[in-house]
């Protein structure tokens, strides 16, 4: 199930390199998303009951007030006054950062402003999976750790210990959204991590930990 290749998405990391200068999208403002409604959705025990991994999703993009409301459920801001997070965060690193590939580009959700920062304008959703269905979904949301935002005295070994569990936290947060909302979602290691980060043109410290597509269902 998990090892699926995508020959296709060698090729398409090697047209990117060719073309380095049509991928950037730095210039571009960020994408200001609509307030996320916190309102309503379904009661937790029933979201709990729904929650499962789907891998079939109709391409169909999703409406920008449902992206909003994900990505605030994933990591989003709760308590302005403090800025404390929806997922818990080792020491309070906040080391996660939510990259979104969708087909029109790649972006890296800012939780402080509630909005999307433009990275590259090509679509890289084949890149974020090693797995036959990846593409199909309208948004892939990776998981990248910045190693340089956890305390310099942390050893490696907790490194690694902290940096995967706080995904975690992050990838149930969007399981019980997307249960709650009849969307479609898997969270996902098979992934060439190399060639995305690559792609994604992430800095030596940023560490890929998983991926995760979401969706609406096949129908
Ligand atoms: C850390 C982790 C990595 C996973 N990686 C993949 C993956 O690469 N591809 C995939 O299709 N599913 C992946 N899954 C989803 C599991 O296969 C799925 O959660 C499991 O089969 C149980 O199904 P359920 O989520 O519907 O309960 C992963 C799940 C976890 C927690």
């Amino acid at each position: 199930m998990h090892g699926i290749t995508i020959p296709l998405a060698r090729l398409l990391v090697g047209l990117l390199f060719l073309c380095p200068m049509l991928g950037h999208a730095q210039e571009r403002p960020p994408l200001a998303l609509p307030p996320p409604q916190m309102e309503g959705g379904m009661p937790l025990m029933q979201a709990l009951k729904a929650r499962r991994s789907s891998r079939e999703f109709s391409p169909e993009p999703l409406p920008v007030q449902m992206l909003s409301n994900l990505l605030w459920a994933a990591f989003g801001i709760n308590r302005p006054e403090s800025g404390g997070r929806t997922a818990p965060a080792a020491h309070n690193w906040q080391e996660i950062d939510i990259y979104v590939a969708t087909t029109a580009g790649l972006f890296v959700f800012d939780a402080k402003t509630h909005a999307l920062q433009p990275l590259l304008s090509q679509d890289i959703r084949a890149l974020t999976g090693t797995q036959g269905y990846v593409p199909q979904a309208p948004v892939q949301l990776v998981y990248v750790a910045d190693v340089a935002r956890m305390g310099q005295a942390t050893s490696e070994a907790d490194k690694h210990f902290y940096a995967p569990a706080d995904t975690g936290f992050i990838s149930q947060n969007v399981y019980l959204y997307c249960a709650s909302e009849g969307l479609a979602t898997v969270v996902r290691e098979a992934i060439d991590k190399p060639v995305l980060a690559a792609t994604m043109q992430l800095r030596p410290e940023q560490q890929i930990m998983l991926a995760q597509s979401v969706g609406d269902p096949r129908r």
